[in-house]
């Protein structure tokens, strides 16, 4: 298959050949130096004596053991990831004139990560979690990341609260356990939240591993055609397998005896050929329609209806080929919603234009400055030129003897100005604006029309036991809040509440505190 399989695992295969195996596979050598013995001899001062600090091949191997770690992702850090292409199956060239929608049936080889997003590198597979669905698109103008979730909608529209909305679903400062007062009295504070709350404690809140989700490019982008005409646009993947998801019992069972469940599973498929594919659609949405909509459809705590704006196919993702090895293709993979291709730009959503810095911030921290140089990060269809030279772990050739300034006599890369971004107008003071959007419309939209009775019922009861481990006081600020998008979800939720409160108070204490839930926080603990 024609794919950046094929590609990566050149690439990756020479690195590796160059610079561990220069005397060959099979040989274990040192900087290419042959190793006579290693572990059966010790080389020390008689067969009981000391070791020597001249056996380099232990200092060196014990220096790069302790250096072996690099920061997991800050969000997200839980994840898996396989590789495989993208084929255009329907013509959108009315809309965006990017080359990789330039003909159907044209194929573009892709890196797909899925991730949980608030468990760190080690936590179990099947937490009640927001899954991460990050795609990035080798396209011969470049790579391009759509950076999304499984979930159309998102907690907060602010990007300054991102950083906030994390650390209540981290660990307690003090007793660095989760904390269920901490998420449910940020999520109570923001309610703007209640949407994606709603939507993460359904049954999809604890999908069946990763092949079974859909995903969602969550923003509203623009996108440009041939002859400057922009759109907005949102971009959405369904699965091919068809949704699945586990029940709170069976995921609890699973993250104690199969943490890896969603990381095996996918690898197993693909290792059997049983290549997972998702159908990727657009909604479109012209700038009339945008002026004239009744909600912001820049807020990324909203949808834009269907109804409204139906899904346009556009192609199919494959999935056909498995890391070669997981450090190197999928931990160091950097995606970036900032990695955009000339056809494709951003909206005016303010969380997309926090996310423009925060990655690429976030990686020069995670991976080094040149990050982009690592293989898996390179834009293998096309060419990097630019006047960026140096830093640590410049790997190729910096870019050789070509000029590092500009302007410059000498040759150096030049600007394009056909790749100039589509005009817009912006006014307005510079403030501080409060958020008076509406947080409740869409929310009983969606309890009341879009579940039926049996989700609305698990939902409450998924909701009341989590809800549950908070206080009283958060408790009742919450059931306050859901009242008020809808009287039934509220009440249901009180209900739901009392009885696990009954039924705890008929249990014995464990270590005089009553009953103890445990400090799992995002997935459901069988009462
Ligand atoms: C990963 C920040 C909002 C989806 C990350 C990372 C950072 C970050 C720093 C780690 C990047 C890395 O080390 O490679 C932020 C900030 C946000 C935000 C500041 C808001 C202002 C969102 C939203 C979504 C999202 C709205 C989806 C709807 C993801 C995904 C990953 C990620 C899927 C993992 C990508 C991968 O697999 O490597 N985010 N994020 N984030 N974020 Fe966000």
């Amino acid at each position: 298959i024609p794919s950046f399989g094929d590609m990566a695992v050149a690439s990756v295969n020479v690195a590796v050949l160059l610079c561990v195996t220069g005397m060959g596979i099979g040989v274990w050598t040192w900087g290419g130096t042959p190793v006579c013995d290693k572990i059966a001899e010790f080389r020390s001062t008689g067969s009981r004596g000391p070791i020597l600090l001249q056996d380099m091949q232990f200092t060196e191997e014990m220096a790069h053991f302790s250096r072996e770690r690099i920061p997991e992702r800050v969000v997200h850090a839980r994840g898996a990831g396989a590789f495989g292409y993208f084929e255009v199956t329907n013509d959108i060239t009315q809309y965006c004139k990017a080359k990789m929608f330039e003909k159907i049936g044209k194929r573009t080889p892709i890196a797909v990560r899925f991730s949980t997003t608030t468990g760190e590198a080690g936590s179990a597979d099947t937490l009640r979690d927001t899954r991460g669905f990050a795609v990035k698109f080798y396209t011969e103008q470049g790579n391009w990341d759509i950076v999304g979730n499984n979930s159309p909608v998102f907690f907060i529209r602010d990007p300054i609260l991102f950083p906030l909305l994390t650390h209540a679903q981290r660990r307690n400062p003090q007793t660095f356990t989760k904390d269920p007062n901490a998420f449910w009295d940020f999520m109570t504070l923001r309610p703007e939240s209640l949407h994606e709350l709603s939507m993460m404690f359904t049954e999809r809140g604890i999908p069946d591993g990763y092949r079974h989700i859909n995903g969602f490019g969550n923003h509203a982008f623009k996108l440009v055609n041939a002859s400057g005409k922009a759109v907005y646009c949102k971009f959405h993947y369904k699965t091919n397998q068809g949704i699945k998801n586990l029940t709170p019992e069976k995921a609890a069972e699973l993250a104690g005896s199969d943490p890896d469940y969603a990381l095996r599973d996918l690898f197993k498929a693909i290792e059997k050929r049983d290549f997972p594919s998702w159908t990727l659609y657009i909604q479109v949405m012209s700038f009339r329609e945008a002026e004239q909509l009744p909600y912001n459809p820049f807020d990324i705590t909203k949808v834009w209806y269907q109804s409204d704006f139906p899904l346009i196919p556009v192609g199919t993702m494959v999935l056909n080929r498995n890391p070669v090895n997981h450090f190197a293709e999928i931990e160091q993979l950097a995606f970036q919603p900032r990695n955009l291709l000339p056809g494709i730009e951003p909206s005016p959503d303010k969380m997309l234009h926090g996310r423009l810095f925060a990655y690429p911030d976030a990686q020069r921290y995670r991976l080094g400055v040149n990050y982009a140089q690592i293989p898996v990060n390179c834009p293998h269809n096309t060419k990097v030129a630019n006047y960026e030279r140096d830093g640590r772990m410049a790997m190729g050739n910096n870019q050789g003897n070509k000029p590092n300034y500009y302007p410059n006599s000498f040759g150096g890369p030049e600007p394009d100005p056909q790749y100039r971004n589509n005009v817009f107008k912006v006014s307005g003071d510079v403030d501080r604006y409060e958020d008076k959007d509406d947080y409740v419309i869409q929310v009983r939209k969606f309890y009341m029309d879009v579940l039926n009775e049996e989700e609305r019922q698990n939902l409450c009861k998924n909701i009341a036991s989590n809800l549950g481990q908070a206080n009283q006081t958060i408790q009742a600020r919450a059931v306050k809040l859901f009242n008020n998008i809808n009287f039934d979800y509220g009440t249901r939720i009180q209900d739901e509440l009392d009885k696990l409160k009954a039924q705890n108070e008929k249990k014995p204490a464990v270590n005089g505190r009553g009953v103890h839930r445990g400090d799992i926080h995002l997935y459901d603990i069988p009462q």
